[in-house]
């Protein structure tokens, strides 16, 4: 059985580890003789955001890596296709395996089924409805291409039903990202939030207080286009960010690279380096920012993933979008997080809430750190062609 799996951007990495050591694990013990070949196809490039990873998790070098690196849409799509079709056409595998919604899962799916080979989506069926979010359209295409439907919660598998998937293909496994969360939190929980801090401060921020190791703090990460394209809607975040909430306790912001050059694009990183309670550090690394989701009074996110940690950690998550694929993670459904969108005064109003309610972990059901060996047996299962 020859399988091809792929990752290109930062959240997918926490999603192959599972799966690749799922794969050595049933090779060793039941002898399931699967040929693995890992397609990293380089969306994401910098060490902080891709071989840091890498390192952390355990997972082994790419067997190929195809280089696309940044560029628009189409060129990071067509970019990846065109290479990833060689690589399917000399590898000939039985399976190729997508993870999650970025641009790399979606053009390799569309290559996979034009070679004619069986695709897999693990995290199918997640559905914002947001049309405008280019990851809704990478996980439309993949889900319609797929010819099995890995889901991380049931209702997942009820928007695949609903859009005409057939039952066979879908399978409920839970979420692999929290197998990595589980097999990983011990490491984190060495870590102290004052070195994490100490370690990856940006530069120009020398006059800001020391961080202390008791000091309450909340954390936030932002990079989602609707954030951070526009200059309003990210002038408008960063008064509020430096203005108010910063007033009562410190903001670690963990600064993605899209993030950075947006804020000094539209002469906004000069008043965040300045504000004395926010201390900006850099892309992390995957133990150092679950440390601090650990320890954080609040979370204030436009990330999927950190959605479903937070709901696992418990720590309340403000979600900065007006939509979310992953419902299961709101705090009515049982979860820890509340959309608030990017209207302040609602960013407001449910930072006093939620810092009242305070640490709720929850567990959706089969987000128990066993979800990446169900996917395996079933792949086994299906068999090769
Ligand atoms: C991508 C994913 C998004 C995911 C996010 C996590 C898509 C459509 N989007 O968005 O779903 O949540 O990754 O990070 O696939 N850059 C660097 N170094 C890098 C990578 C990117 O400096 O290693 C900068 C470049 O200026 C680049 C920009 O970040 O143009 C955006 O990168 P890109 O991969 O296009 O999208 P993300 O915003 O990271």
């Amino acid at each position: 059985l020859k399988i091809v799996s792929v990752v290109g951007a930062r959240p997918n990495f926490m999603k192959i580890a599972p799966f690749v050591r799922a794969i050595e694990d049933a090779n060793k013990g039941n002898g399931a003789g699967i040929d693995h070949i890992l397609v990293h196809t380089g969306q994401h490039y910098d060490d902080s955001m891709s071989k840091a990873f890498f390192d952390a998790l355990n997972i082994p070098e790419a067997d190929i890596n195809l280089g696309i690196g940044s560029g628009t849409h189409a060129e990071q799509v067509g970019h990846t296709m065109i290479a990833f079709e060689k690589v399917v056409r000399q590898e000939k595998p039985d399976w190729v395996v997508v993870v999650g919604d970025v641009n790399a899962t979606c053009a390799c799916s569309i290559t996979a089924k034009k070679q004619h080979v069986r695709l897999a989506h693990i995290e199918a069926g997640l559905r914002s409805g947001d049309m405008t979010m280019p990851e809704e359209v990478n996980r439309l295409v993949t889900d319609r291409l797929s010819d099995l439907l890995f889901t991380p919660d049931r209702l997942s598998g009820d928007n695949l039903r609903r859009e005409g998937v057939a039952a066979d293909k879908i399978r409920f496994v839970g979420n692999i990202m929290i197998d990595t969360l589980e097999a990983q939190r011990h490491k984190a929980e060495e870590l102290r939030v004052a070195d994490i801090v100490g370690c990856n401060r940006m530069e120009g921020q020398g006059a800001k207080a020391d961080f202390g190791e008791q000091d309450i703090f909340s954390l936030l990460t932002l990079h989602r286009p609707s954030n951070v394209d526009d200059p309003k809607i990210l002038g408008e975040i960063v008064d509020f960010l430096t203005d108010e909430l910063a007033r009562d306790m410190p903001l670690l912001w963990t600064v993605h690279p899209r993030t950075e050059k947006q804020l000094k694009a539209f002469g906004l990183w000069d008043k965040v380096v300045a504000a004395r309670n926010v201390v900006t550090l850099r892309p992390l690394g995957y133990h150092q920012l679950l440390r601090l989701n650990m320890g954080a009074a609040l979370v204030l996110t436009d990330s999927g993933g950190l959605q479903e940690e937070c709901c696992v950690l418990g720590t309340p998550c403000l979600t900065l979008r007006w939509n979310t694929e992953r419902p299961v993670t709101l705090r009515e459904q049982g979860g820890a997080s509340v959309l608030v969108g990017n209207d302040v005064r609602r960013i407001r109003e449910a930072c006093r809430e939620m810092l009242e309610r305070g640490r709720v972990p929850s567990r959706p059901e089969l987000w128990d750190g066993k979800t990446a060996p169900r996917i395996v047996e079933v792949i086994v299962e299906a068999g090769g062609i």
